[in-house]
């Protein structure tokens, strides 16, 4: 086989809609690519290690973007997809090898009791993703969210149940959550919200057509969004940067009784520490934006925690399918309805953090809203 006919295979494979991850590899050298989700659509995350400091780069999901990956003619490499793993090898004498198999091994799934785990509450295969689309990768996470959120509620949960899902894009998440909690035998009422018009309407469209009567969308900002009746669940997955405030502050505002919401990128905390005083841990870009992420989500968590709930921040997706997998996961400990606002003021928690990092969370500024 030429190399040319296997890097055709691993272009398809690389560039297919339900690519999971690659790895190559020749001497020192290690490439890692895995599928990512950004503002604009899908792409590329690629990751090169070389011994000395790994370095990572995103790239559209095109061939263009590929090609100097291809061409650096890495000596293995080890492709998965949802339906099969493609291999090449070059051996030292330059003779180029290509094996296919299945799909990669599914995960183990844990022995519960007797039973064992049901490996999805929406397989990927299922009809309804023929009608609302979603790659293979946002059918993974929506199926992790679901577990998450079947897990969060308890077993005497009310029977009519109002749930938001907010920045609800292409509502892969919305559908399949009210799929779920009706298989469930609640009576649900869900509605998603999102800024886009177009994806109102495309969204109210599937939802005539799958027969879901009590699925409706809202186009308009989180904030400011008209949402009927009193909301016990709000899901948001991967609402951009800020949009993940809203979410939490209107959640806080409805009192709603479970909050799962699973941040996207952290923009405004690191923005704000490039602006401060440079220490070891904000003065390299990486280190600033990885440690913004921690930061932002501990903020939030205990702004939760200060509104009278618990809180407890689990990875809900295995990072191959998105490395933006943190779930914040709230309850409210009191069903009533409570002063918004902790009554002794911020925590020790909370007022330590902003202090220490002179930043100001935004969802700290979006509470002064709330009556
Ligand atoms: C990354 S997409 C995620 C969509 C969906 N939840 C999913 O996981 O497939 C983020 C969505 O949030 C919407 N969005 C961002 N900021 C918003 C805001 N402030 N109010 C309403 N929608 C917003 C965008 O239009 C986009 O559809």
């Amino acid at each position: 086989m030429t190399w040319e006919e296997a890097a055709a295979e691993l272009r398809e494979a690389l560039l297919s809609s339900d690519f999971v991850r690659a790895v190559a590899n020749t001497g020192t050298q290690r490439v890692t690519v895995r599928p990512i989700e950004v503002k604009s659509g899908p792409a590329l995350q690629i990751v090169t290690e070389d011994g000395v400091r790994p370095t990572t780069k995103t790239v559209p999901v095109t061939k263009a973007a590929i090609e100097p990956l291809l061409d650096e003619r890495y000596r293995n490499w080890h492709v998965e997809t949802a339906r099969q793993t493609v291999k090449v090898q070059i051996s030292k004498k330059g003779r180029v090898l290509l094996s296919k198999g299945g799909p990669p091994a599914a995960p183990v799934t844990a022995a519960k009791g007797h039973d064992r785990e049901k490996q999805h509450l929406l397989d990927p295969g299922d009809p309804l993703f023929d009608v609302i689309g979603g790659d293979a990768r946002k059918r993974r996470q929506v199926d992790a969210f679901l577990r998450a959120l079947d897990a969060a509620l308890p077993a005497e949960v009310p029977d009519r149940l109002r749930v938001v899902d907010l920045g609800c894009g292409n509502a892969y998440l919305t559908f399949a959550a009210y799929r779920h909690l009706t298989e469930r035998g609640l009576d649900v009422h869900l509605t998603g919200v999102d800024v886009r018009e177009d994806q109102r309407e495309r969204n109210t469209r599937l939802a005539a057509e799958l027969g879901f009567e009590k699925v409706d969308f809202v186009a308009g900002t989180i904030l400011d969004a008209k949402v009927e009746g009193a909301v016990d669940v709000v899901l948001a997955l991967h609402a951009c940067d800020t949009a993940t405030d809203e979410a939490l502050a209107r959640a806080i505002e409805w009192d709603a009784r479970w909050i799962l919401a699973a941040p996207c990128c952290h923009k405004d905390i690191s923005r704000q520490l490039r602006k401060g005083t440079e220490t070891a841990l904000t003065r390299s870009g990486i280190l600033r934006e990885r440690f913004a992420d921690v930061l932002t989500d501990s903020l939030r968590s205990a702004i939760l925690r200060d509104q009278g709930y618990a809180v407890d921040v689990v990875e809900f997706v295995d990072s191959a399918h998105t490395p933006r997998n943190l779930l914040l996961k709230a309850t409210k400990l009191q069903a009533t309805k409570a002063v918004h606002g902790n009554p002794q003021g911020p925590s020790g928690d909370y007022q330590s953090l902003v202090s220490d990092w002179g930043v100001r969370p935004h969802l700290a500024e979006l509470l002064h809203r709330i009556p």
